[in-house]
């Protein structure tokens, strides 16, 4: 054979080669299922698992790691967090109820400025503040059931007991989210306006108004309800010519009311 003619063979046999190999010898990926929420199934819970999802809550969901990691010094490493407990409980600074470790830890947390580590106080409070949230409220918002897997997890870590008795019940202590005070809505599209004070930036028809907006007196001979809409939820998605982008509050979609939304669309509309 030339060698010409063994260089095709062989590039056809590599080729060959390959060619089956993909089709049977590498595995099928699978796509992985979308993540679930996670539901906590604390009934059928051991004392490990539990730990485990506390580690899991101070990677994650609590954030725990933005501040207490190796790296930025911006707070205490908490792997000996349980087993100084016992020293900071008599120690004279110490302003909380707590009365053992596990409820130290809890109250770290939920009340961080009841003892505030030497050195790691809020800047100018001579550590008796804390710049650590509390992790039941605000962004972090962890349950009962949550803040009890940490404490575990914080046992665990530092090699104490645990002590944490896995919480039977979920959801029912969970704090109630913090509503916003209830404000009565508004009778008509007139008594929004005048709520919201859209004429302090808009003139609407026979109501003197501010030029800080376009006027809105013929709004609706231009604009169709669904732009309207928008225009009021997203100012900034389509800005009126000759007219400041990012004037106009961006945050009435939170404050108004759907039917309140729609009694004002439909009065801009009907205003030709
Ligand atoms: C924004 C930064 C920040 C975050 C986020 C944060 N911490 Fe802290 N934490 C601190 C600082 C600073 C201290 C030291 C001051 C003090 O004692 O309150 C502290 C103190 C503590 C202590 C007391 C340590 C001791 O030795 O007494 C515990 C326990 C603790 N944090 C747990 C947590 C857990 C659990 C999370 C997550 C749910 C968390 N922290 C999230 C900043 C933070
Ligand atoms: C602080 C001033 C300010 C207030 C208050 C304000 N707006 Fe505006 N609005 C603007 C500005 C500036 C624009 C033009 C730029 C833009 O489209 O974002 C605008 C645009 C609009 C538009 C689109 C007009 C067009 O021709 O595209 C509508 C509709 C509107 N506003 C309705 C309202 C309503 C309803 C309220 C009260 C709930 C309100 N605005 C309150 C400043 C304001």
């Amino acid at each position: 054979m030339s060698n010409f003619l063994k260089v095709v063979v062989f590039s056809l046999l590599v080729i060959a080669f390959f060619a089956g190999f993909s089709n049977f010898g590498v595995p099928q990926i699978e796509p992985a299922p979308p993540p679930k929420e996670e539901k906590l199934e604390l009934g059928a819970m051991t004392i490990d698992q539990f730990v485990a999802l506390g580690k899991k809550l101070f990677e994650g969901k609590g954030t725990c790691t933005l501040c207490h990691n190796p790296v930025g010094g911006r707070a205490p490493l908490l792997d000996r967090a349980a087993a100084a407990a016992a020293e900071r409980l008599n120690d004279p600074r110490y302003k909380g109820k707590a009365k053992n470790v596990e409820d130290y830890l809890y109250e770290s947390m939920v009340a961080p400025s009841a003892y505030v580590v030497s050195g790691f106080g809020k800047a100018g409070t001579n550590d008796t503040e804390s710049p650590m949230p509390d992790a039941s409220s605000g962004s972090i918002r962890l349950s009962e059931a949550e803040l009890r897997a940490v404490v575990a997890y914080l046992q665990d870590l530092s090699g104490v007991e645990v002590t944490v008795k896995i919480p039977t019940e979920v959801g029912t202590e969970q704090k109630a989210e913090a509503k916003p005070a209830q404000r009565p809505p508004a009778k008509n599209a007139e008594e929004l306006i005048a709520q919201f004070a859209c004429t302090a930036c808009h003139k609407i028809g026979a109501q003197p108004g501010g030029p800080i907006g376009p006027d809105l007196s013929k709004i609706g001979a231009t604009k169709d309800a669904e732009y309207l809409r928008r225009a009021i939820l997203d100012p900034n998605a389509d800005v009126a010519k000759g007219f400041a982008r990012g004037l106009m509050p961006a945050n009435y979609g939170e404050q108004l009311y759907a039917r309140e939304l729609e009694m004002l669309v439909a009065y801009l509309v009907a205003l030709k």
